[in-house]
This record gives structure tokens, sequence and C-alpha cells, in this order.
């Protein structure tokens, strides 16, 4: 009888235990101890991973990737990046509470994080970002860095967040670090909210220790870019704005894959380098988040139908579970990008890794879960949601930075009354019919241009590869001569999408006006071209234009405004009278 009472007391205490995480009225450390307390090495490890979420059937399988309710239920994971647009707000936020649902079947109802990379202007390309469809449509963060404003950054962020309620800070905000660090901040401020909890949007700052001094100018997705460079000896300049995103309480960090050469730190990818993330991010800056490697660092794989090998630079020759290990050392709390838990339960297996180094990083991620309301409130508010993506505040607010972001280089004609005849490159007539113009077939039956260009790039192979523009920043000699016969021929409005700092004093010299945007649409061009409802041109450059692609390549990667004899400096921006 006594001895069946303390089985019974023993039972209810483990039955209070193991129910004790999901007490709201317990703080968030009793709440996270005590679940881990409950794991198994199996769940900690699937909280280490940050895989891929298509949004497809939960029971599909492909070559590449195991079915979403296999992770769910037999790999444990619950930290998921939705790939793919959205064009119904509602139907994809059902489909998240359907993956919810089974994540909360699991044995401890672990609840799934969502994350996505940024879905609010106009790239389009499956590793950095996805256009908005659905969602307020804003210029890319340097037309917001363009347009200087600290307010706008949070209002965007704060939108962004209402919108979405998750994202991560990519692109960049120009050349000056001490533009970019007010900025981060107001970033960070927008998303994260006055009091970090169940409302805010966790960011991933990104990339540490910063991700511009490339080597040529190529990214690090792919092995001609694995190299970071510092010829300038100019490291710790770029620290600046990750210092004031710490100070700012940033959340998460994701070292870049690329490697620095010839800097006192080992020549390895960042997130498999100690020195880095250990001694520099965590120790040196204090930084006390969940730090979160770049994606794919373990596993060779295919993406866009593009063989993509294991960004392991520096580490090429290690074993899968040999990166793993290194990675874990390094101090990264979660691998992004890969689902293999089984390589970590292996490593504690074998005594490689202790169980404590799991706690370390599980304890944060557990912790940004319960203090983001996941475990009180998972399920998406699918009238919410759809009420507030696509809201008309919202678009109106992402249509005005649009255009107040246009950069005005050079001007002689605008802005324009609405009348003439027009002769268009990269703008469909429709645009200009509709507000009563007349739009002609040659240059020479017109009375006025608009040339719509893109920044010139070397087209790459590779369904993956060939969304990273790169290359030189001149049009090629012909192209040139073509748009000079343009020029000679019509007053000519320029307008040029700057996704990078083109080298272009030919149209700064020839074209009646030149005009930068930083993602805009066709409408938000001609309502500055016509001064519509007083909208002109408010943005200023947030870097040099260069005077020539050969001032590029002789400039050094770590040194911002190195360019000799730039064609417009950082800053510039003219007005309308
Ligand atoms: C996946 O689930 C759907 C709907 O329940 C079902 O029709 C389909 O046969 C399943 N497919 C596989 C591969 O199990
Ligand atoms: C699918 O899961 C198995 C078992 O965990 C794992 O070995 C395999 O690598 C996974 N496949 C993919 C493509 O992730
Ligand atoms: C990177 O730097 C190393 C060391 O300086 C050099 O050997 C290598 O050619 C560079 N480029 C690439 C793509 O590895
Ligand atoms: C979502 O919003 C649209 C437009 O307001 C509406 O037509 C649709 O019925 C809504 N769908 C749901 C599921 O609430
Ligand atoms: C221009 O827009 C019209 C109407 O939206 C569309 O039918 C047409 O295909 C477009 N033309 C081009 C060249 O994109």
């Amino acid at each position: 009888m006594k001895r069946m009472s303390i089985v019974a007391a023993a039972l209810l205490t483990l039955a209070q235990a193991s129910k004790s995480y999901r007490d709201a009225s317990l703080s968030v450390s009793e709440r996270v101890e005590d679940l881990l307390a409950q794991m198994t090495v199996e769940e900690k490890a699937g909280q280490l991973f940050h895989s891929m979420l298509p949004q497809a059937p939960l029971n599909v399988t492909s070559e590449t990737r195991n079915s979403t309710e296999f992770m769910l239920k037999e790999q444990l994971l619950t930290h998921f990046n939705l790939l793919g647009g959205i064009s119904n707000p509602a139907e994809t936020a059902n489909f998240i509470n359907s993956v919810q649902k089974v994540a909360l079947s699991t044995r401890l109802g672990i609840p799934v994080t969502i994350s996505t990379d940024p879905r609010h202007a106009f790239t389009e390309n499956i590793g950095t970002g996805f256009a908005a469809t659905s969602f307020s449509q804003w210029p890319e963060s340097l037309g917001l860095a363009a347009l200087r404003d600290a307010s706008l950054v949070e209002k965007f962020a704060d939108i962004a967040r209402q919108e979405a309620r998750w994202s991560r800070i990519a692109n960049t905000m120009g050349e000056d670090a001490a533009l970019t660090s007010e900025l981060v901040v107001a970033y960070l401020k927008g998303f994260h909210g006055e009091n970090f909890g169940p409302d805010s949007v966790s960011t991933v700052t990104k990339h540490f220790p910063g991700a511009g001094p490339m080597e040529n100018g190529e990214d690090s997705h792919f092995v001609y870019g694995k190299n970071q460079t510092y010829p300038g000896n100019n490291f710790d300049h770029h620290l600046i704005p990750f210092k004031a995103a710490i100070a700012a309480g940033a959340r998460q960090m994701m070292p870049y894959y690329s490697r620095p050469i010839g800097t006192k730190y080992e020549e390895v990818g960042f997130s498999f380098n100690k020195g880095i993330v250990t001694d520099l991010l965590q120790h040196e800056l204090g930084f006390k988040g969940v730090v979160c490697s770049d994606w794919g660092l373990i596993t060779d794989t295919e993406i866009a139908g593009q063989d993509m090998p294991a960004r392991a630079w520096g580490v090429e020759y290690l074993s899968e579970k040999e990166r793993a290990l290194r990675i874990l050392q390094s101090g990264v709390d979660q691998f992004g990008g890969e689902t293999r838990p089984e390589l970590i339960v292996d490593l504690v297996k074998d005594g490689a890794v202790s169980e404590e180094r799991l706690d370390v990083s599980v304890r944060k991620l557990l912790r940004e879960k319960f203090e983001l309301g996941l475990f009180d409130s998972p399920f998406v508010d699918v009238t919410k949601a759809n009420g507030t993506v696509g809201k008309p505040e919202f678009v109106q607010a992402g249509n005005d930075a649009q255009r107040r972001a246009y950069t005005l280089l050079t001007n002689t004609i605008l802005p324009l009354k609405v009348e003439g005849k027009w002769y268009l490159e990269g703008i469909n007539a429709t645009y200009l019919e509709s507000r009563g113009l007349t739009v002609v077939k040659t240059p020479e039956e017109a009375e006025f241009a608009i040339l719509r260009l893109q920044t010139p790039y070397v087209p790459r192979p590779g369904g993956f590869e060939k969304n990273y523009h790169t290359g030189t920043l001149e049009f090629s000699e012909e192209e040139k001569g073509r748009q000079a016969k343009i020029y000679a021929t019509v007053p000519t409005i320029v307008d040029i999408r700057l996704e990078r700092p083109a080298a272009i004093p030919e149209i700064a010299e020839h074209a009646a006006a030149l005009l930068a945007n930083f993602g805009s649409g066709p409408e938000a061009l001609l309502d500055v071209i016509f001064n519509v409802n007083g909208y002109g041109p408010e943005g200023k450059l947030p870097f040099d234009l260069p005077r020539s692609n050969a001032a590029v390549e002789a400039s050094r990667e770590d040194v911002p405004f190195d360019t000799k004899d730039p064609v417009f400096r950082f800053g510039h921006g003219l007005r309308y009278e």
C-alpha cells in the first residue's frame, strides 16, 4: 500500500513535471529548464536544424528531401524557413497551421518556428528573398538607405512585422557603416517592437563579420567566391554595424559562408571558425543570442537543378560528421539548411560532443520560442493574417517609399507635363497609354524617351547561380553605342535599377535625366516623372557610383569609398525645383 502510494506520488510528480513547461505563469527560464530536462538526445538534435519548407503537401518525399511529415515526426525538427511566393495569405496561414498541428502531435509538442528571407521588395532569388506578391511592396533596403530616414525604416519593419510575423535582415544599407548602424537599429526595433515578445518577429542579423569584402566581388555560395579579403587591413570597420545591432538587442546572428584570407583568423568558413564565433562574436562583442549557420555547410545538394557542394570552405576535406562537429565546436547553435540530426546523435554517442554542449544551444533556441509565445499561441490567426497582409495603408506606405526613394542623379528636363509622344524601352506601353500618352515605335518619331535599365552584369549559367549578378558594372561597347544613338536623337529619361553600383558615366553625360531606383514599379516611375501628387525624387545615393569597372577592380574590397574619381558620391541626389 505504502509502496503504491509512493509510485503514485512519483507518477504524479512526473506528470506535473512533464506539463509545467506549458504553464504560462512560470518564468521563461523555468519553462525552458523543465522542458530541456525531459528531452532525449534525439529531440535536442532536432532543435539544432533549421530546414527548408516548400508550400507542398506534407507527405511528399523527393530525391533531395524527406517529407515534411518525416522531418517533424521522425527527425523532430521544429525550425523551418518558408520557400516560395505567397499569393494567397489565408492559404499560407492554413498551410503553416497544418505544419504546426503535426509538430504539436509529437511527444513533447514543441511548436514550429517559421522563418523567411525578406519578401517585401522586388528581388526573386530562392537563395536571398522572394518578390512581394500579396505583401506591401517596398524598395530594396538600399532604397530605404537612400531616404536616410530611420523612422521610415522602423515603420517599414513594423509593417513587415505585422504582415509577416517573420523575417530576416538581408541585402544591405549601402557603403557607409554609420548610416548602416543607424538604420539596422531602427530595423530591429520595428521587427522586435518595444519589448521582444509574442507580437515580435525575431531577426537574424547577417552576415557576420560583414559580407562585403568578397574577393573580386564574387559570392561565397560558390566555390570561386569562397574568399573574403582585407587588402586595406580594414577588418574592424565591418564590425561597426554589428556592434550597433548587438547593443540594440539583436536576437540571432548568421556567420557568412566566406573564409577570411590574410587576417589573424583561420582561413576557414566563418561558421567553422572558433576565433570568429566564440572569441570575437560571443566573447569580445558579447553576443548572447542564437548563432545560426548559413545554409548547407555539411551536405552536398542540388538547388534549382544545379549541383551545389556543401559550402565547407577551407574544410572541404572533412567528413560530414566532422564538419558538424567543427561547427558545434566553433560555437554555432543551429545548422541552417541542413536536416541531419542523426549526425549529432552519433557525435553524442561517440563521446565527441557532450549533451551539455547541446543543452547550451537548445536552451537558447527554446527560449526564443517561449518568448515569441509559440507555446501559448502556436497557430496563425488566419482571418487576421488575411486581413493584415497587403492592408491598403501598408501597400500605400510601400508605394510611397518606392516613389520617394527615387534618386535623381542628373536632370535637365524633369518634371514633365503629361503630354507628348514617347519612345519606350523596359516599360510596357499600356502604363503610358492609360495616362493618355502616345507611344511610338522609334526614337525618331518621339518627343521623349524612357529607358528603364538594369545594372549591367555578366550572366552566369545554372538555375541557381544565374540569380547572382556579378561581373562588369559597365554596359558593353555595343550597348553603349546603341544607347548613344537614342540619346542623340531624343531627350531621354534613363531609369536604372541600382542593384549594384553601376559604372555609367556615359549615361550621366548624355541622358536628359538620370534617375536611379532601388526597386520600383512602372507606376512609381511615371508618378515621379510627372510629379503626380507632388511625388519627386528624395533619395540620396547609399554608395559611390564608380567611374569605370577598372576603377572598381583597382579598389580594395574592404575599404569603403575607395574607387578613383567616382562619377557620383555617396549622398548625391538632386531635387525638383
Ligand atoms: C499524401 O496525402 C494526400 C492527402 O491525404 C493523399 O491523397 C496522398 O495519396 C498522399 N501521398 C503520399 C505519397 O502518401
Ligand atoms: C532523410 O532522412 C534520413 C534518415 O534520417 C537521412 O539519412 C537522409 O539524409 C535524409 N535525406 C535527405 C535528403 O535529407
Ligand atoms: C583564395 O585564397 C587562397 C589563399 O590565398 C588562394 O590560394 C586561392 O586561389 C583563392 N581563391 C579561391 C577561389 O580559392
Ligand atoms: C481573405 O481576404 C479576401 C479579401 O479581403 C477575402 O475575399 C477572402 O474571403 C478572405 N479569405 C479568408 C479565408 O478569410
Ligand atoms: C503589356 O501589358 C499588356 C496589358 O497588361 C499585356 O497584355 C502585354 O502582354 C504587355 N506587353 C509586354 C510586351 O509585356
